[in-house]
């Protein structure tokens, strides 16, 4: 019987799915380094230690029924570690490896059949050359590891420009991607069950500034084939990967129909907020359900959404204008009770919820709202 769920990072992931889990009754622990942390502050207790302290990993472990964790840059090792202790934790570290592992990651769905933007390996210097010739130009040159938020990313178009990116990576592994002029980009949101069983949800459509997912559009604006063969294909690679929980699968759609994928997450993602406020069952709710073997809801779409980030502008920790934002009723605040609204740092979201079509109306109406926000 589960019974404490444990939560490795204390970010607002971690925030919103502790508040799925308090909600249908489980106890929950996260383990952060930062003190008071926004998956902390809702949970019963937090565990204040580094990501690869082993032992407070196995201390987390041996405290919790299922262990889980909600970012893919934890160390491999601490998810290993509690395998090896024979304690529960999803999604395994064989789906970790994978997923933390942009040069795995692409090799594995072309594996399951799944297009990819062309890439190739890049350890030493000769490596450009041979990529610049192969693959060409534009180019995005990405860290194999570590990145998020587009960090750790370099567009070039040029050899020199590309040495000059790979000199300032200091040696660590690259992976070169062509630069894809996609028309939208995607996500699909879905949950593996133990039994095999998954659920997706309506693909989202996705608009990002500098890297960072700044509006989400639910859901999105393609063909019924092309959102029938996302959810396909995100399934198709959540099976082959054996995961059991949330996952997320980002793809480019290109002018001629052809979907290829970006990068896949072994988490709630960003992207699936909106599936709080406009389901009956959440991606962080759906993952509760995963790991502690409840069944899986197919999810039902009561309204169309519009998810906005709130990031912070280094101006100061005070969101000013929430009254005149709230003063519309279609809008459901998130806030992730970050003290310090760092530059570009996610520090909340809402939701606009929209019962009719999804056009350039609504999608200025989301605009002028997000206007409204600004740190004093
Ligand atoms: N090959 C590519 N072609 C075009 N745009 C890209 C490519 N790779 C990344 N991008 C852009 O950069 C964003 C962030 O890159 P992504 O690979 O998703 O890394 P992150 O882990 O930071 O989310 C993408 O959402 C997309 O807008
Ligand atoms: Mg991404």
């Amino acid at each position: 019987m589960i019974r404490t769920i444990g939560v490795i990072g204390g970010g607002q992931l971690g925030r919103m799915f502790a508040l799925d889990a308090k909600r249908m009754g489980y106890d929950v622990i996260t383990l952060d380094p930062q003190e008071h942390s926004p998956c902390g502050q809702v949970a019963d207790e937090q565990i204040v230690a580094q990501y690869d302290n082993l032992a407070a990993i196995e201390d987390l472990g041996r405290r919790s029924d299922v262990v889980t964790y909600e970012f893919e840059n934890v160390a491999i090792e601490s998810i290993r570690h509690l395998e090896k202790h024979g304690f529960s934790v999803t999604p395994s570290s064989d789906v970790l490896r994978v997923t933390q592992n942009r040069l795995l990651e692409k090799r594995f769905a072309r594996e399951c059949g799944i297009p990819t933007a062309d890439f190739a390996e890049i350890d030493r210097s000769d490596d450009l050359v041979q990529a610049a010739q192969e693959i060409g130009f534009p180019a995005i040159l990405k860290t194999v590891r570590g990145g998020y938020d587009g960090k750790g990313q370099w567009r070039v178009d040029s050899l020199a420009a590309a040495e000059a990116a790979f000199a300032e990576a200091k040696g660590v592994q690259l992976i070169w991607e062509r630069m894809i002029p996609f028309v939208r980009e995607l996500s699909v949101i879905a949950t593996r069950a133990a039994n095999d069983d998954v659920v997706t949800y309506p693909v989202a459509e996705n608009a990002h500034d500098h890297g960072i997912l700044s509006m989400t559009i639910a859901p999105a604006r393609v063909s019924e084939e092309v959102s029938t063969r996302a959810r396909g294909m995100a399934s198709i690679l959540g099976r082959r990967l054996g995961i059991v929980g949330t996952y997320c699968v980002e793809f480019f759609l290109t002018a001629d129909d052809e979907l290829l994928v970006n990068e896949m997450a072994p988490r709630p993602h960003n992207s699936g907020h909106y599936t709080i406020d406009v389901t009956q069952c959440s991606q962080y709710e759906q993952h509760v359900r995963a790991i502690c073997g409840l069944p899986l809801a197919q999810p039902h779409l009561y309204a169309n959404a519009i998810m906005m980030n709130i990031l912070g502008e280094g101006t100061g920790d005070h969101l000013a204008g929430v009254e005149d934002l709230l003063a519309d009723p279609t809008i459901v605040l998130h806030m992730y009770g970050k003290h310090h609204a760092v530059a570009r740092r996610k520090m909340g979201h809402f939701t606009m919820l929209i019962n009719g079509p999804l056009d350039p109306t609504a999608i200025e109406k989301a605009h002028t709202a997000h206007a409204k926000l600004h740190w004093l």
